[in-house]
């Protein structure tokens, strides 16, 4: 039986043998003539020369080879009442319908298109029918506002926005048009057309020559084949927050991102063809794109698009009966979805109304699985649980235990050790590896594996700055963290200014903008500080200016708003207080990790550029008095 280790080996010591075979288990229509080079820049290109489709092979690929009847993806949306299911032959069929859509309005290969949509099948459709045309798509997930699509608008320059009237959340409607609206207006770029999906319980208004109506066009188009696309050419964008306001475009190609989803569900998933994976996530966020559609139907399995929540939708008991209506093999989610779970059923009631023995192991990622959420899960379900880290910039496990090679004993707090092809290391500031359990900033020897992102969009530069050039030959994963004696890495958090608010990654940076652009606000820092459901939630402070008349009450709300109009609800951006003075170096930086070790009540050593001392003193009473922080609230 192959081991971990050796496999792990293997896939270091001759990187171009062990990839080229992991080719061989996609369908190309020319197989790479070369399986890693260096471009001009330097930087590494997966299987160059080779030619696929990626809509073909999550598709059309197991039509043709037997699996036409199976169901491919499932529809399940509590806040609706709807169930659908569709058979491979049925989504690609449906595929190639709106390929011919997308066809008509003159999408092309290299196109760009970018998806404002709710978890719809015709998400998954719209993304696997530019796939097919080898336009290249830019999901933007539904909780950020216009201001956002706005910023992903003028960097991707699409040729046509897809969206539909609405989605639901627990409480209320949301209503996408008007955001669509305001995006094209904000933005410098403007797209040819709109396509837009009417659902029956929100209407939206049409721009008579920009918007049509998705069904209308359906009902006029003709299917269209998939076209042959270069390995090396761009599948998507997605943006991910930065520690600038401007978020980063992670390009993917088409072969080394289908070589790795292939790769991953069979070794670190640990699933085979046929079997029913289930991501509880959107497919605005990397887990969406990777593992609600594109590595389970690539891999021939059944995949689940889940339009709820894990509470309230109607119960803390949604995640069980569909584990059980569908016989869900492995599941995988965020862990503040469970925090959720078990405030509102810590002693696992309504998981004793469902029959999950179909669950074989739940995978958790997006931020760190605290250990009691671990332990409460393990004793729940009696399953493993798998702890594992990667980012929108890989778009697959980089740490994580291999369970389709070998399960390793798990230690909590820990995601595990290396995935094949990832050389992870801990390195100190002077680039020095760590010592076992030293503390440090986790990077990658380069080259990265297969599907990690080749570059930023059309920003080779910032792809040089953010990520190769703090440590040369290396790639910074922006993470804290240090690896014991026996080589299993714990991750300590983000050493930069990116924050994960239930799962969700945002930057304080932009946050901050939308502050500094308040009329009374002379300066402000946003800190993410720890949140016993969602893990960070960001608390802004503000420094007025002195002839202010507004009440504090009122400047919270204003500010509040402002996030929530700029950035979006997403940001769940509910606390602004006014502080006298923020701590700052003597070069001006201000101290906001200094800040967020003081709400959270950790240990810190006085930074030795601090300016003055006192203003940390004068903000930790600040947070005493509003309850600000675990430490005080
Ligand atoms: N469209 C519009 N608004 C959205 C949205 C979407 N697609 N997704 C979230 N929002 C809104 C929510 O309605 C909420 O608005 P509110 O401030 O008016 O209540 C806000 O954004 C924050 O949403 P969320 O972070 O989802 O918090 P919540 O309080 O509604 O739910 C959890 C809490 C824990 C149940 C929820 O965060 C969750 O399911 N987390 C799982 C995370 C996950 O799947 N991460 C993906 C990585 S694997
Ligand atoms: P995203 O790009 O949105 O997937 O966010 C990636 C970031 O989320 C990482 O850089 C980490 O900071 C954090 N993260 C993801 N998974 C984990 C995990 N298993 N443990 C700790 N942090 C995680």
């Amino acid at each position: 039986m192959m081991t971990y280790k050796d496999f792990y080996q293997q896939s270091l010591s001759d990187k171009e043998d062990f990839w080229r075979k992991q080719a061989w288990a996609i369908r190309w229509f020319d197989f790479p003539e070369n399986i890693l080079t260096q471009n001009e820049q330097g930087f590494y290109r997966w299987y160059k020369g080779g030619k696929l489709n990626t809509s073909y092979l999550a598709l059309d690929y197991h039509v043709d080879n037997g699996r036409g009847e199976q169901t491919a993806l499932i529809y399940d949306s509590p806040v609706t009442g709807a169930k659908a299911s569709f058979t491979y032959r049925e989504l690609r069929d449906k595929t190639a319908q709106f390929a011919g859509v997308l066809k008509n309005l003159g999408v092309e290969k290299g196109d760009r298109v970018i998806i404002y949509m709710p978890m719809i099948p015709e998400v998954a459709i719209a993304m696997l029918a530019c796939a097919r045309l080898g336009a290249v798509h830019s999901v933007v997930f539904g909780g950020f506002a216009a201001h956002e699509l706005a910023i992903r608008i003028d960097d991707a320059k699409p040729k046509i926005v897809l969206t539909a009237s609405g989605g639901k959340e627990i409480e209320r409607i949301v209503p996408y048009k008007p955001i669509v609206d305001a995006a094209f207006e904000e933005a410098t770029h403007q797209p040819e057309a709109c396509v837009l999906l009417q659902r029956d319980f929100v209407q939206a208004e049409m721009k008579p020559g920009r918007d049509y109506d998705w069904m209308e066009l359906l009902a006029k188009a003709q299917p269209a084949d998939y076209v042959e696309v270069a390995a090396t050419d761009p599948l998507y964008i997605l943006y991910t927050s930065g520690t600038t306001g401007k978020p980063k475009g992670i390009v993917r190609d088409n072969g080394g991102h289908a070589v790795a989803m292939k790769f991953s569900m069979e070794y670190v998933y640990g699933v085979q063809p046929g079997d029913v994976y289930w991501a509880a996530s959107d497919v605005g966020w990397v887990v969406g794109h990777s593992y609600i559609v594109y590595a389970p139907l690539i891999h021939g399995c059944t995949t689940i698009l889940f339009e709820g929540k894990p509470i309230k939708t109607p119960d803390a008991g949604t995640f069980w009966r569909v584990v059980e209506d569908y016989k869900v093999k492995v599941l995988f989610t965020a862990p503040t979805a469970f925090r959720a779970i078990k405030k509102e059923d810590s002693k696992g009631l309504l998981k004793q109304k469902y029959d999950t023995s179909s669950l074989a192991h739940l995978f958790l990622a997006g931020e760190r699985c605290d250990v009691a959420t671990l332990e409460w899960l393990q004793d729940l379900l009696n399953v493993p649980v798998i702890d594992h880290w990667w980012q929108t910039e890989s778009g697959w496990p980089m740490i994580s235990n291999m369970m389709g090679v070998e399960m390793l004993p798990v230690k909590p707090g820990s995601s595990c050790q290396p995935v094949c092809g990832y050389d992870i290391r801990i390195l100190n500031e002077a680039g020095d590896e760590c010592t076992a359990n030293e503390e440090g900033s986790v990077a990658i020897k380069l080259p990265l594996a297969p599907g990690c992102l080749p570059t930023l969009w059309e920003n080779d530069a910032r792809f040089q700055e953010s990520y190769l050039s703090a440590y040369p030959g290396y790639y910074l994963a922006g993470d804290g963290g240090y690896k014991d004696e026996d080589g299993y890495i714990f991750i300590t958090g983000r050493i930069d200014d990116v924050i994960n608010v239930a799962g969700h990654r945002l930057s304080t940076a932009e946050m901050e903008e939308v502050l500094a652009s308040h009329a009374a606000v002379a300066e402000c820092a946003v800190v993410g500080i720890q949140d016993e459901m969602k893990g960070q939630i960001p608390v802004g402070f503000v420094v007025i200016k002195s002839d202010v008349d507004l009440t504090e009450d009122r400047l919270e709300q204003e500010l509040i708003q402002m996030v929530r109009d700029t950035v979006g609800p997403v940001a769940s951006f509910k606390r602004a207080v006014i502080a006298q003075r923020l701590p700052k170096t003597r070069s001006g930086k201000i101290l906001r990790k200094a800040m967020r070790y003081i709400a959270d009540g950790k240990e810190f050593a006085m930074p030795s550029t601090i300016e003055d001392p006192a203003v940390l003193e004068e903000v930790s009473d600040l947070m005493k008095r509003k309850g600000i922080g675990v430490a005080f609230g």
